[in-house]
């Protein structure tokens, strides 16, 4: 499937086919193509806590408002997003970078972040968000659906799954065979209302 086909048909389906497994090689694939999504100093911020246990599954429903995509997707992630990540051994976001690069950009990242505790949070929401996207646009291009899913209780969810203090939920998302099509579109704003020239 090419590019613009996955886009244009990745849509959010909310019944999946509970009986469908995806190969370990498709799991595999869904995360290394997610793993190369673009982040902020190359801190990738993401992680992408897979439910995979039956039990788990049915307390994670049970946090997501009893919502079916949760126990019928074939493959279930919390993307989750590291607020301290740019100060865990930063060196490491740049180990094949040339020496000069990695005593340039380490420094620089450190200070870009320190102290400023909404740019932490931001950044990994943006970091989650983008791994999210090339998820959805990988498991559409193997012929999956998916649903991207912030409908849960995030108090509860992170007792559920343990969450550590420094960590902040992005989003779940749901992949696997539909079972049903999505809804209708719900409509999409004119561009001329959204895309907007040099200054608003
Ligand atoms: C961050 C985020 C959270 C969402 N949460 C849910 C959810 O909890 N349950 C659900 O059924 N759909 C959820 N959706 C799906 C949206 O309703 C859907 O993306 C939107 O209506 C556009 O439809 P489309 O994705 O099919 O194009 C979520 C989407 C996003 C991006």
């Amino acid at each position: 499937m090419d590019l613009t086909t996955a886009i244009t048909e990745r849509r959010s389906v909310k019944h999946f086919d509970p009986s469908h497994r995806m190969t370990e090689a498709e799991v595999a694939t869904l995360y290394e193509q997610a793993l190369l999504s673009p982040t902020s100093y190359n801190i990738q911020h993401w992680r992408f806590l897979r439910i995979t246990d039956e039990n788990q599954r049915q307390a994670v429903r049970a946090a997501a408002w009893d919502q079916a995509q949760v126990s019928e997707a074939s493959e279930l992630v919390l993307i989750c997003g590291d607020t301290n990540a740019w100060q865990k051994s930063p060196e490491r976001y740049w180990q094949d970078a040339p020496e000069d690069v990695q005593a340039m950009l380490v420094p620089m990242l450190q200070d870009f972040y320190n102290g400023r505790e909404w740019i932490q949070r931001d950044e990994a929401i943006r970091s989650g968000a983008m791994a999210a996207q090339t998820l959805m646009l990988s498991a559409k291009a193997m012929g999956y659906d998916s649903c991207p899913m912030i409908g849960f209780d995030q108090e509860q969810m992170a007792k559920i799954v343990n969450l550590p203090e420094d960590h902040i939920f992005v989003m779940m998302v749901a992949i696997g065979k539909a079972a049903k099509p999505a809804n209708g579109r719900g409509g999409q704003l004119p561009l001329s209302e959204v895309v907007l020239q040099n200054s608003f």
